[in-house]
């Protein structure tokens, strides 16, 4: 039987590549529940079909709408956020109500009506690592969060922990690393980078860009979370990565010679305060127990076709990027 799927978010980045991947895989029917914030995009959930997919306007704190949709659902995937950690760093705030307050409301609703829920978060919650040093992160990492963005989303993985713990909530949570793909808003770092070369700006480098990324594409995250949502052992946590760390020098090289441009055409900007090193996972709890692998495991043909995407579908981003250029400029970006 096709189950009833309320997604959180969705139509932002991930989770709107995850109802598209849900739609293509599954016979579930999608109920969308977004904010429509800066970064909720109607495009970006343009296609899909309308008798399998429902989007609703509204915010995850309003408790007396997560209720209603919450108890005519089967499952909820919890993809809503303030996501961006340059945005949290010049006004937390909105982190604060969405990431906690709105996960609160969430969990209560889902506790009230004995439903299923994943929760997503972010690696980000472990802090950083050392360039040099041989570990990853792992389920067993402790939280040690270095910005707004990552301390609320650490704040909500707790919340989600506790509820497991003291309710018998029948929750799960996976931590991602960054991810790449079509559908990103360009604040991000590739998108950003991608489109400021489509528009004939220069590419902005933090500091010496020697921080490390372990990218995965979204599609391959999609995957993960269904698997997570299917076989994965309640209460527990699953780190998702797909062995991508790579630096951000190398990535915006890699971007450069890819589009034809010199290697060296890019600026460099001032760092973001508190810019975590490197982040790296060790997803092996997930591909032994769940058997998972991800399917992109060739970041240049992965990048090559996000690139793509953003030349075909500029009438996508176009309207956000001139606005979050005179932000960046403003901090000096
Ligand atoms: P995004 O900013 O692209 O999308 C967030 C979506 O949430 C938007 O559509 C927005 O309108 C919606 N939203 C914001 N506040 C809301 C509210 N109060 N009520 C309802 N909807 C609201 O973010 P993203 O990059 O797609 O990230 C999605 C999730 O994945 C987040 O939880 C993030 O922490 C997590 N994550 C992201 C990455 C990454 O690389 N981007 C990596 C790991 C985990
Ligand atoms: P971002 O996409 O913001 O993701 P996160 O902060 O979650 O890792 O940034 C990825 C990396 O790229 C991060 O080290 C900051 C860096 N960066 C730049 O060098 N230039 C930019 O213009 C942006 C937006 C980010």
């Amino acid at each position: 039987m096709a189950r009833k799927m309320l997604v959180t978010g969705a139509a932002g980045f991930i989770g709107s590549n995850f109802v598209h991947y849900l739609v293509a895989h599954t016979d579930d029917v999608v109920t969308v529940l977004d904010k429509f914030t800066y970064a909720g995009n109607e495009a970006s959930l343009a296609g899909l079909p309308e008798d399998r997919v429902t989007v609703v306007c509204g915010d995850i704190c309003d408790a007396e709408l997560v209720d209603g949709l919450v108890r005519d659902h089967d499952i909820v995937v919890h993809y809503a956020a303030e996501s961006h950690n340059d945005n949290s760093l010049h006004d937390p705030r909105p982190f604060l109500d969405t990431n906690i307050v709105g996960t609160y409301t969430l969990l209560e609703a889902v506790r009230r009506h004995e439903k299923r829920l994943h929760h997503i978060s972010t690696d980000e919650v472990y802090g950083d690592l050392e360039l040099d040093d041989p570990n990853r992160f792992t389920e067993f990492t402790p939280y040690n969060p270095s910005s707004p963005y990552s301390s609320t989303k650490a704040g909500s993985d707790l919340l989600v922990r506790a509820w497991v713990r003291s309710f018998g909530l029948q929750a799960t949570i996976s931590n991602c690393s960054n991810n790449y793909g079509p559908r990103q808003h360009v604040e991000k770092f590739i998108p950003r980078q991608i489109t400021n070369i489509l528009v004939g700006e220069r590419p902005k480098l933090y500091g010496e860009g020697l921080n490390v990324r372990d990218w995965i594409h979204a599609d391959d995250h999609s995957s993960a979370v269904l698997r997570i949502i299917e076989a994965g052992r309640m209460g527990e946590t699953y780190l998702i990565g797909a062995d991508g760390e790579k630096n951000n020098k190398d990535v915006l090289e890699l971007i450069l010679t890819t589009m034809g441009q010199p290697a060296d055409a890019y600026d460099h900007v001032i760092d973001r305060p508190g810019h975590d090193l490197r982040y790296a996972i060790d997803s092996t709890k997930l591909r032994e127990e769940l058997g998972w692998q991800p399917s992109f495991s060739d970041f240049e043909r992965g990048l090559t076709a996000t690139i793509d995407w953003y030349r075909q579908n500029e009438a996508w981003w176009q309207p956000q990027k001139a606005a979050t250029e005179a932000k960046y400029r403003e901090q000096g970006q």
